[in-house]
């Protein structure tokens, strides 16, 4: 009653945010610019932060002009086997017109606090050490396998990195450096000069990479080529892949939709996911990862009927019925209980 209407732990949250049993927090230390658009953020995390495994993300939560965004990022630095600060580094690429990744690398300072959640994720390596490795990556698609090369040595190591100039590739010295102590074989591809890379040229780069374990990350065009490519040769088992954003192959009408718990309805395409619809309109959507993995976004459908993006399937509204936001379009008139 003496702390109405804060609760105790509001006021605990402000002498130490980070401790144990509080939600939990992290609290930025650093930011160090990589290229002209990515940055690496050093975070450190709360008391109740139990470490993640090499390969994995962590859901991240951030207020923008006063709205709390939440994304997903790949956790760069090596497990605390090897970095006993407990500090923990994710490296973020600002994207156009993106929110969060802009606020990150461009406006972030050392001090803000920022909500976190346990990281997660079945990109990662497996228990027992693969004889060869091939890493296939793009962009920032490289942040996930750099928390790998950062935390496990393999003995024979290949991997083809696809940037748009030298200047643009993450990492770069790092990577060189891994290169000149013969830890790793790497093949840059600059698309601006060289095009995109042409998966059938696997062949010619990496003679031997039906038989090498392999984690690719990167855009949906290569990550499609590359599964094709994989499952034509039938080594599909070798491959794993990671997406940043979901693979959208079915759209359909739209219709209007209605936030019923804030008294809003707009119209919606039938392409655009109610997360982006719902944010657009000021409506606060819970979310994460934004792909359809963390289930950060679940929202109990009222009426209608929304189209998974993925797949194309239709769910009906029924008592109960929950939908992912971030990957299911209005299929038609809809009410989400937000
Ligand atoms: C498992 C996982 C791990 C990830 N790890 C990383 C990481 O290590 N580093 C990193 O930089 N990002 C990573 N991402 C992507 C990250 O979560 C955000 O999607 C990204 O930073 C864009 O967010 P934003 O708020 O800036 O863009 P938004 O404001 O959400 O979107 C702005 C515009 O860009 C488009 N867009 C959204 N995401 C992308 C994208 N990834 N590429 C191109 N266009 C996009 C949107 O459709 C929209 O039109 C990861 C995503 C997942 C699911
Ligand atoms: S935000 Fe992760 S499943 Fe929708």
């Amino acid at each position: 009653m003496v702390t109405t209407p804060l609760l105790p732990s509001d006021y605990l949250d402000l002498v130490s945010p980070l401790r144990a049993g509080a939600d939990l927090r992290g609290r930025i230390e650093a930011v160090h610019p990589e290229t002209g658009d990515a940055a690496t953020i050093v975070i450190k995390p709360g008391r109740g932060w139990r470490g993640h495994t090499a390969g994995q993300y962590v859901r991240l939560g951030i207020d923008v002009d006063g709205v709390r965004l939440w994304r997903a990022y790949s956790i760069t630095s090596p497990t605390n086997r090897y970095r006993q600060d407990g500090r923990i580094t994710i490296t973020v690429k600002a994207i156009p017109d993106g929110k969060v990744s802009n606020h990150l690398v461009r406006r972030a300072r050392p001090g803000t606090l920022i909500h976190l959640d346990q990281p997660t994720g079945d990109f990662v390596l497996p228990q027992a050490k693969p004889a060869k490795v091939l890493y296939l990556t793009a962009g920032s698609g490289i942040t996930p396998v750099m928390g790998m090369l950062r935390d496990t040595e393999f003995d024979d190591v290949v991997m083809i990195h696809s940037a748009p100039q030298p200047h643009d590739v993450i990492f770069r010295d790092e990577l060189h450096d891994l290169v000149t102590d013969k830890k790793l074989r790497l093949t840059e591809v600059h698309t601006d000069t060289d095009g995109m890379l042409d998966i059938a040229r696997l062949d010619e780069l990496v003679p031997d990479w039906t038989e090498r374990e392999t984690w690719a990350c990167g855009p949906a065009g290569l990550l499609d080529a590359a599964e094709k490519h994989w499952a034509d040769y039938g080594v599909q088992e070798r491959l794993h892949t990671e997406r940043f954003r979901p693979s959208v192959v079915v759209t359909g009408d739209g219709g209007e939709v209605t936030f019923s718990a804030t008294g809003k309805t707009v119209d919606a395409d039938g392409a655009t996911p109610l997360l982006d619809i719902g944010e657009e309109a000021g409506v606060l959507m819970p979310s994460g990862c934004r792909m359809g993995i963390c289930f950060g976004c679940v929202t109990p459908l009222k009426t209608g009927a929304v189209r998974d993006l993925r797949t194309g399937e239709i769910t009906e509204a029924e008592p109960g019925v929950l939908i992912q936001t971030c990957v299911s379009a209005a299929a038609g008139p809809c009410d989400i209980e937000r």
